[in-house]
């Protein structure tokens, strides 16, 4: 009897695996389908933005001055999108199509810079559209808008009452406090060395590491103070203003604020692309390294590492089998694949539904509105509210008064007679 049933179990089993193999293969390589792409990158190499009053590497040392994409910069942006071309080869048909692929960047040099030469890596003309034999380049537009009114990229936004309390809140947090604390002698002893005086760590970051970490890259001497151990505790400390500004006291609220604006734009990209009408395929967001950080701390998927120059954060968007996906990346090296992100509380490859009902916390409804609502103004409104309470009380009882006593006062005198 047992015997009879083994060929037929054999069978079964053989069966099994086929069909496990065969819907392998379905989804690893016929049916997911790349649909969307959104790339979130820092510029490249450039030179520092500021510098602190001792340093005798001055603007005048910058070929370009100061804040310029570097011809480093260039190369790693050139670097960037040739991978990226590499990458999606077969998703966007070799050319460049003006109605599937968006680029944007914020408003300033470097970041409008490393877009272009980005460009001119992923898309050099082929084909019909090479214009000029001897260029093996074509103008691809980068769209931008002034600084001002840039309310998607140029992260941190400053123009927020509400973020600057919150930020003020997290300074006097105690989980602020003690990652501070191991610094507090160190922090001491910069102002004789730099002759900046600041409490401030993003100030610490941008006129005292960052000038260094420049001037090492270009091989510049650094002062005999800026030893490895200095400059590691900088480094340290600059990564903490980065956490400070985005994350360690409410987050989720700080992220409403920031980054989740630039979420919920993705988001809204997304969505477009599973719609039958349409062609966008790739949308790329030329910024800053407090643009790549604070997305990723709106998605909670930051490592606490300065994003290195032309990082690039991807988002993917998949169809499979009826079903859309959303998967994450960050190149953040380009001597290793890029490493895969996952929205926690979701899996790698997170359904799109899944993944929207997680971000939802981080999505401002009004950010303007969010952004004026401070605790102070809290405080002011209930004061208003009672006070307005008070005041039409009084009203009311004048106004009873007025009505049970009032008309004595148009009494015609002579109506009694
Ligand atoms: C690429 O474009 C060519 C010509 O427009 C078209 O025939 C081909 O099907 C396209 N391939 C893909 C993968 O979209
Ligand atoms: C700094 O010096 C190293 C070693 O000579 C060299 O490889 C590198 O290209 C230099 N960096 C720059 C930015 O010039
Ligand atoms: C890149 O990101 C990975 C994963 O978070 C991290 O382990 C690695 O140290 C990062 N590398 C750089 C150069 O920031």
């Amino acid at each position: 009897m047992r015997a009879a049933l083994l060929p037929v179990a054999r069978a079964a089993s053989l069966g099994l695996s086929f069909w496990l193999l065969l819907s392998w293969v379905d989804r690893g390589v016929v049916a997911k389908e790349l649909k969307f792409v959104t790339l979130v990158f820092r510029h490249g190499d450039r030179s520092p933005i500021e510098t602190f009053p001792n340093d005798p590497i001055k603007e005048s040392s910058w070929p370009q001055g100061f804040g310029q994409l570097t011809q480093l910069g260039m190369e790693q942006h050139y670097e960037l999108g040739q991978y990226i071309r590499k990458r999606y080869r077969k998703f966007l048909n070799e050319s460049y199509k003006p109605e599937q692929v968006y680029i944007q960047s914020t408003d300033i040099d470097r970041t409008l810079m490393s877009a272009m030469v980005n460009l001119a890596g992923l898309f050099p003309p082929e084909g019909v559209s090479i214009w000029n034999p001897s260029l093996p380049w074509q103008p691809i537009p980068v769209h931008t808008v002034s600084l001002s009114e840039d309310r998607l990229l140029y992260l941190p936004f400053q123009d927020c009452p509400r973020f600057k309390e919150l930020k003020e809140e997290t300074l006097k947090s105690t989980e602020f406090q003690k990652r501070l604390h191991p610094y507090k002698n160190f922090i001491e002893t910069l102002p004789t060395f730099t002759g900046y005086h600041t409490e401030d760590l993003f100030g610490m970051w941008t006129k005292v590491y960052d000038p260094l970490f420049c001037e090492s890259i270009h091989n510049f001497t650094l002062p005999s103070w800026a030893t490895e151990d200095t400059m590691f505790k900088l480094k340290k400390l600059s990564e903490l203003s980065i956490l400070s500004i985005y994350g360690i006291h409410k987050q989720k609220e700080k992220s409403r604020l920031q980054g989740g604006v630039l979420v919920s734009e993705i988001l809204t990209n997304m969505n477009s692309a599973t719609q039958p009408s349409n062609h966008r395929k790739l949308v790329m967001y030329s910024a800053h390294d407090t643009t790549v950080s604070g997305l990723q701390m709106a998605l909670d998927v930051y490592n606490g590492i300065l994003p290195p120059y032309a990082s690039c954060h991807i988002m993917e968007l998949y169809l499979e089998k009826g079903e859309y996906f959303v998967e994450m990346y960050y190149r953040n090296e380009t001597q290793h694949e890029p490493y895969p992100l996952t929205l926690p509380g979701c899996i790698p490859s997170c359904p799109l539904t899944e993944f929207t009902k997680l971000v939802a916390p981080v999505i401002p409804q009004d950010w303007s509105t969010e952004c004026m609502t401070t605790s102070k103004d809290q405080v002011l409104r209930v004061v208003l509210a009672v006070a307005f309470c008070l005041v039409s009380g009084v009203l009311v009882v004048l106004l009873f008064t007025l009505l049970r006593y009032g008309p004595c006062w148009h009494r015609d005198p002579y109506r009694n007679i």
